[in-house]
């Protein structure tokens, strides 16, 4: 990324650095859930520090009216966390721009560290509204961006702010991209996808991406069954997308066409209902009952992935095979994150979103080469899409 300043390049002693770092994180009774996010930035953070910059750090939390201050969205439990995970002076500001907040980043002094309130709070954010980038360019002399998670977003923080300070790449920003580019460009092969999730409306971008990139594109979760129709089989009660049938058969086509596997899922575990199934059992891909939901895939489809998994040289992984949050409709993501950790030969990346959840569910995420921190935007950079937070930072 040579068009791109990282933050060794900077100078940042004695310096006020207004870092964009994604915080949004899980919050359950006043208290952050899941730190992955916080740690992620630790490494950008702690440089800052030991150099003797004054850090101001800014991030958003879940999506508030915008329309100023609602409890449930406060940025203060995270800062809270991060004062448990750095050795530093960490204050937290009520405001976000303005006057309090101009106050509270002047009092910092070398190494301490200032987390602003929710940007969201501010409905100027999202818009990208050059006056609130002004105001929180005001906060500091430099920028540096370490929200790979937000990256997607063309926000005052992520993209505007970068037009009134010199602007800098932070380390986990910098490793995402190159991880991500690197699999895409320059993968070892075998090189093998799997993609999950519920719909096929949403993962078309990246399955038709991925399909000029991959030797195999293994597919399950909810979408497996738009693509079962257009092969004609009847799905049953499963998720479906009708509209979606002809665009699930062009996919299959392009697979046939480019000489890449396409693996559908040979059997499913089928349930009479979601939240209350009195009946679950395995049926053959081509026998769904009509009263039947698909959930999660068939012991011989695990197999199946399992082993073509256990080739790859280069696997990317993006949503589950099934309904793993209940134990029922676990074992497709269970089987398929312990395949992948057991590949150890591979580069394995993980494409943030529920498959982090799943790996972190099952104790694997320390197996994995690489874990990505955004969900949306890994998709988007996946997808061969410009990230707008990327993009602010080139020179
Ligand atoms: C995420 O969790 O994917 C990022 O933090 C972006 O959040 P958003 O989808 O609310 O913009």
């Amino acid at each position: 990324m040579a068009d791109i300043k990282s933050i060794d390049e900077l100078d940042a002693g004695g310096k006020r650095v207004l870092v964009r770092v994604d915080f949004n994180v899980p919050i359950k009774e006043g208290k952050v859930t899941d730190d992955t996010r916080i740690r992620a930035a630790l490494p950008t953070i702690q440089k800052l520090i030991d150099d003797g910059a004054r850090v101001i750090l800014m991030s958003h939390l879940g999506r508030p009216k915008g329309e100023g201050y609602e409890p449930d969205y406060t940025l203060k439990p995270a800062a809270d966390r991060l004062a448990e995970l750095i050795d530093a002076k960490v204050a937290f500001s009520e405001e976000t721009v303005g006057e309090a907040a101009l106050e509270a980043a002047q009092a910092l002094n070398n190494g301490d560290v200032l987390v602003l309130e929710n940007l969201r709070f501010d409905k100027r954010e999202k818009k990208n509204d050059p006056e609130f980038a002004k105001a929180l360019a005001e906060l500091g002399e430099v920028y540096v961006n370490d929200a790979f998670g937000s990256a997607h977003r063309a926000h005052a923080s992520t993209a505007g702010v970068a037009a009134y300070l010199p602007a800098y790449a932070g380390y986990l920003m910098l490793r995402e991209v190159s991880t991500l580019q690197g699999m895409l460009e320059d993968p070892r092969r075998p090189f093998i996808a799997i993609l999950g999730g519920s719909k096929v409306s949403d993962k078309i971008k990246v399955i038709d991406a991925l399909l000029d990139k991959v030797d195999t594109l293994i597919i399950g979760g909810g979408m497996c069954f738009t693509f079962l129709l257009s092969q004609g089989k009847s799905v049953g009660k499963s998720l479906k997308e009708e509209d979606w049938v002809d665009k699930a058969a062009a996919m299959i086509a392009k697979a046939e066409a480019n000489g890449v596997e396409f693996l559908l899922p040979s059997d499913v575990v089928v349930a009479d209902s979601i939240d209350a199934p009195t009946e679950v059992k395995d049926v053959s891909a081509d026998a769904i009952p009509d009263d039947m939901m698909g959930l999660d895939i068939g012991p011989e489809t695990r197999k199946r992935y399992a082993q073509a998994i256990a080739d790859g040289q280069t696997i990317f992984w993006n949503g589950p095979m099934g309904v793993f949050e209940n134990q029922l409709f676990e074992a497709g993501t269970r089987e398929v994150a312990e395949a992948v950790a057991a590949n150890v030969d591979a580069d394995s990346i993980i494409g943030g979103g529920d498959s982090v959840a799943a790996i972190n569910k099952y104790g694997l995420a320390d197996k994995m080469t690489f874990v990505s921190t955004g969900g949306g935007a890994s998709m988007e950079l996946v997808q061969g899409e410009a990230l707008p937070g990327v993009e602010a930072l080139k020179g």
